[in-house]
């Protein structure tokens, strides 16, 4: 069975009290059953706002298997940048991993491809986990423009970083259109991207380090078998879905189970 990247994006929920009760029954259900999980066949990362880091990284410490990230970070280390946490303090708190260029950041708050390329840069030149986020909207995948916006999100990302920096790099593919809509892509069209991101990496960075590619976008327990299958889904990010802890599991069980049934 291959091994799976199970990563939840809180996006802008969850208090410290509650990441520190969503934790609690994460590692209850982990421990319960622990010939099931295993860092050889499931890594799962948090990524819950600023504020409940410290809760997060308190309650998952001792457990081993669970990592926490942020959602977005700012690439200057300190300095006048009011409202903006830098990667580097994400990282000092304890951070092991960054989302770069998150749809939400992208067209809610005007990221540019460029401001993306440069948090990814940093988060990996800092030791971070880096996972770069991209995809498409409606209207750009009804003009038949995914495969260019894609490239373009990607070389753009890529530019600038060596060939040694794919260690610690990851690719989400999030279509903007699947995102919090419950409309997920279908595995075959997410298949399609998705190995088309890890062509590309492959061609930057090399056949050495894998570099994993993770699906997002309505991920939930009744689709995630047929999208996890799939030969270049290596995980899902995860929104929705991961607020629960049991429904977040779910999405793995769905899986293992699939895979074993
Ligand atoms: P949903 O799973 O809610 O569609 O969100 C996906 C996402 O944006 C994860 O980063």
């Amino acid at each position: 069975m291959k091994k799976i990247w199970l990563y939840g994006n809180w996006k802008m929920n969850m208090i410290p009290s509650e990441a520190e009760e969503y934790c609690k029954k994460l590692l209850d259900a982990l421990k319960k059953e622990p010939g099931a999980y295993s860092k050889e066949n499931l890594e799962i990362c948090l990524f819950p706002p600023f504020i409940s880091l410290p809760a997060v990284l308190a309650s998952i410490s001792k457990a081993g298997m669970v990592r926490a990230g942020v959602q977005d970070g700012y690439f200057e280390d300190s300095g006048a940048f009011t409202g903006e946490v830098s990667l580097k303090m994400a990282a000092s708190a304890g951070a092991s991993a960054a989302l770069a260029g998150h749809s939400e950041r992208r067209h809610i708050f005007g990221e540019e491809n460029e401001i993306v390329a440069k948090k990814l840069h940093k988060a990996l030149q800092i030791g971070l986990t880096g996972v770069l986020c991209f995809g498409e909207t409606l209207a750009q995948r009804e003009a038949g423009e995914t495969m260019a916006v894609v490239d373009e999100q990607l070389r753009s990302a890529f530019e600038g970083l060596d060939g040694t920096e794919g260690k610690g790099l990851i690719l989400a593919y999030e279509p903007v259109w699947a995102i919090g809509t419950g409309k997920n892509a279908t595995p075959s069209d997410a298949q399609e991207v998705c190995a088309h991101a890890r062509r590309l990496a492959a061609r930057k960075f090399g056949e050495g380090d894998y570099i994993p590619v993770l699906y997002g976008g309505s991920v939930k327990e009744s689709n995630a078998r047929e999208l996890l299958s799939q030969k270049d889904i290596d995980g899902a990010l995860v929104g929705g879905a991961s607020l629960k802890a049991d429904s977040f599991l779910a999405i793995y069980e769905a899986f293992r189970k699939g895979f074993e049934a």
